[in-house]
């Protein structure tokens, strides 16, 4: 997601809205968490953001060349691991299935490789599923609410702007204490609004953190780090790999992150609940320190050195060999967009898991990249 903030006009409560505003009169204050708990669903299901049209445009959606890549980049770990004769293609919060679609595509290249997979996707809304079932439909996917219920087997995994849309808590440093940011309602004014809980919490930041100043607001995103764990575990007991690919900090640090896009611009993330998008940065650190006990761990890098290093402008240049002019233009375009550092380039990151232990090298990430001691 791109582009900078906005104000617009207020908008007339739906009936999810009213809902929520009742639940806050009825039992109090909510968490960050079970704001953005409670708005995400509603809003996968009852719009298709993704594109022009919509809210935001995410990568896969920008060009088909970003999942062929990560297809050749599955390919060629399969190979290195020895093809495996069963593997699984998972993507977390495929949206509009777009990247599986591609990916699966390239993998078509390597047929033997292609044989291999089944393609399993973790998505938690209903609309959503219905249009991935459309688009996926030549390749039987089975869905998942969770990453847990995805069977045991060997992974090749993909979660590309997912990590960002689960829930977070914020903590606002006042004196020498945090104090959590609730939502509440203010009826005076009609409007959803942060306040802080009374009682300040016991925390102390994770590792690499400055030391905190007056006003520093830190975010805990529990359930993105217990997923990267997950896989990073599920890698370690069935080998494969996974890519995280997200916008955020690699290093950590404090901020208010907390965002909605309405129409490609950022506007206040209390205004329309349920009716617009809600995501923070993600905390790269954070997702390291979850998978390095389990798995060797790659980057974070930038996506703009990744998709270099794959070999985007190969791709664009084959693509380019049999379009048209307007093509030509349009795939020059999307590839200064995915890659070039004053756009998607620089501010997505993209973080690589693999089995400690084995000699594979994925690609798109030099040796010094890797973080990991193992
Ligand atoms: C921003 S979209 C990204 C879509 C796609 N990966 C792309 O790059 O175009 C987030 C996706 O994650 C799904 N999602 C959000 N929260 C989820 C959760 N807690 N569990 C499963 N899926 C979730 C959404 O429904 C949507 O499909």
């Amino acid at each position: 997601m791109e582009e900078d903030e906005e104000e617009l006009p207020k908008v007339e409560f739906s009936a999810f809205a009213q809902a929520l505003a009742e639940r806050i009169r009825k039992n109090g204050a909510i968490t960050l968490a079970e704001y953005m708990d409670a708005c995400i669903p509603e809003y996968y299901a009852t719009r298709n953001p993704f594109g022009k049209e919509g809210d935001f445009t995410t990568s896969p959606e920008v060009s088909q060349m970003f999942g062929e890549l990560i297809g050749a980049w599955i390919a060629d770990l399969w190979f290195q691991m020895g093809s495996p004769p069963k593997a699984q293609i998972v993507e977390l919060g495929p949206g509009n299935g777009t990247l599986c679609a591609d990916l699966m595509r390239a993998l078509g290249n390597w047929p033997e490789c292609r044989a291999a997979m089944t393609v399993h996707l973790v998505e938690n809304s209903e609309g959503m599923r219905r249009k991935q079932a459309e688009v996926l439909k030549e390749y039987s996917p089975a869905w998942y609410d969770r990453f847990e219920d995805v069977p045991p087997g060997t992974v090749f995994l993909v979660a590309n702007e997912f990590i960002d849309a689960l829930p977070i808590r914020q903590y606002v440093r006042k004196g020498k204490k945090w104090f959590e940011k609730m939502v509440t309602f203010n009826e005076e004014k009609g409007e959803f609004e942060y306040v802080l809980r009374e009682e300040p919490v016991e925390l102390t930041p994770p590792k690499g953190y400055p030391k905190p100043i007056e006003r520093d607001v830190l975010e805990i995103n529990d359930l993105g780090r217990a997923v990267v764990e997950n896989v990073a575990k599920r890698i370690r007991d069935h080998g494969g790999a996974a890519l995280f690919i997200d916008y955020g900090l690699i290093k950590p640090n404090y901020g208010d992150t907390m965002q909605s896009y309405k129409r490609h611009k950022r506007v206040d993330a209390l205004r329309n609940p349920g009716g617009q998008d809600v995501t923070a940065d993600v905390d790269f650190s954070a997702l390291v320190a979850a998978a390095e006990p389990y798995a060797k761990v790659h980057g974070p890098i930038v996506q703009g050195a990744f998709l270099n290093a794959l070999g985007i402008d190969q791709r664009a240049e084959a693509i380019c060999q049999t379009a048209t002019p307007a093509q030509r233009g349009l795939t020059r375009l999307a590839v200064r967009k995915l890659t070039n550092a004053t756009d998607m380039g620089a501010k997505f990151k993209v973080l690589g898991l693999t089995m400690k232990g084995a000699d594979i090298k994925p690609a798109g990430f030099a040796d010094g990249d890797d973080v990991s001691h193992n």
